[in-house]
């Protein structure tokens, strides 16, 4: 192991989980593209049986993601909803889940419509309003389901008073680190048992892979996470676990320029008389920018904002040229959205209306171009408005 226990994060991303290959010293582990593996003899073999249980490439991607979030193990799956999938499989019928109320569209319908056949519940609050976490705790609740910042409107829960209040129940509490990376934010330092990410977005970074991982604290559940990888089966494939990896190596460096672009960017839109409201954790006017600042490092590429009617958003993304109109977040390039059609057009309208998803709000998922060209074409699309 190259590694010392001192590495520091930049040093973590480039080289936790990789080792040079074996038997040819490749530098990049390979993209082992084999379904089985030959057998010494009767009951003799390297450790690799069946590559749906064990694939190098996708072990060293887990090895890496684990280390870059601080945690004991992680686990590659098919998508970023097969990683939460695996997740809810720790729960058992009659238990309870309180979750974050503007949960990314997607694990709400997962809970809500697919879930609760199986005998779960689901209460969703404001997790960053803890008063509130406590009062929908029920002697059933097993899990505090947290996305912070929330998409789209970056509400911030504090990890650390969150995780000690789950403890304090006796409760795993699970985070969806997605929206942040692990470069702004590592909840496992704040107490999270288990930390979720759709490697879709800033892991991978580069718009050209669907994945999840779970990254897992606790032996029972890394146990019960090995078991259900293999068991349920939805593992990530060979070349997406290279895909990811290779994006890992330069998390840091694209985390830096998202975050100074993010800024530079909300900024621009807070000071334009057009715009009505900026959502973003970096700026003093956010409520919870302290929070913000003790819990993460920069405030991450995504920037809501509101232009207070439909009409105007849509005038608004018609005129764009540099932002490609796209679901989807946390790639090199600049994107911009809807929720209330797009993202959270699942969400039922009187819930979109009461977490903020108006059908006036734009997001925008900050690249890595030049700061000048992202706000001129933002600036030039705005005086369409
Ligand atoms: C915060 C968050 N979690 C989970 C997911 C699901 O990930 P995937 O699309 O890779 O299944 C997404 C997708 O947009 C997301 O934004």
């Amino acid at each position: 192991m190259k590694l010392t226990s001192r590495a520091r994060f930049s040093t973590i991303c480039l080289h936790a989980g990789q080792e040079p290959d074996p038997s040819t010293g490749a530098i990049i582990t390979p993209i082992y593209q084999t379904s089985t593996y030959v057998q010494e003899a009767l009951g003799r073999h390297k450790g690799f049986e069946y590559a749906r249980t064990q694939n190098p490439t996708r072990m060293a991607l887990e090895g890496n993601v684990a280390a870059i979030e601080g945690g004991k193990a992680g686990f590659a799956f098919a998508s970023g909803m097969a990683a939460i999938g695996a997740i809810a499989t720790l729960l058992q019928a009659g238990d309870h889940v309180v979750v974050s109320d503007n949960t990314y569209g997607g694990t709400f319908r997962l809970f809500d419509k697919v879930l609760r056949r199986y005998q779960l519940s689901f209460t969703y609050v404001d997790t960053s309003d803890l008063a509130a976490v406590e009062r929908a705790f029920t002697r059933q609740t097993r899990m505090l389901f947290v996305e912070t910042p929330t998409n789209p409107v970056m509400r911030i829960t504090d990890l650390r008073a969150a995780a000690d209040l789950a403890h304090a129940h006796n409760i795993r509490m699970v985070v969806d680190n997605t929206f942040a990376s692990p470069y702004v934010q590592r909840p496992i330092e704040f107490g999270a048992d288990l930390v979720t990410h759709s490697t879709t977005k800033y892991l991978n970074g580069h718009s050209d892979s669907v994945g999840g991982v779970v990254v897992a604290v606790r032996d029972d559940d890394v146990e019960w996470l090995t078991f259900v990888q293999n068991a349920a089966g939805a593992i990530l494939s060979p070349f997406d676990s290279w895909l990811v990896l290779r994006g890992t190596k330069t998390l840091p460096l694209r985390m830096q320029q998202h975050n100074a672009n993010g800024m530079a960017l909300a900024q621009f839109l807070a000071g334009h008389p057009k715009v009505r409201h900026v959502y973003y954790p970096g700026l003093p006017t956010h409520p919870q920018y302290e929070l913000a600042k003790r819990q993460m490092r920069g405030f991450g590429g995504m920037i809501a904002f509101e232009l207070g009617s439909l009409e105007a958003a849509r005038r608004l993304l018609n005129a764009v040229r540099l932002y490609a109109l796209a679901e989807s977040l946390g790639g090199v390039e600049s994107l911009i959205s809807h929720p209330a059609s797009m993202t959270h057009a699942s969400v039922p309208p009187e819930r979109r209306a009461a977490i903020g998803i108006t059908d006036g709000l734009v997001r925008i998922s900050v690249g890595i171009e030049d700061v000048d060209d992202i706000i001129a074409d933002l600036d030039n699309a705005l005086s369409a408005i």
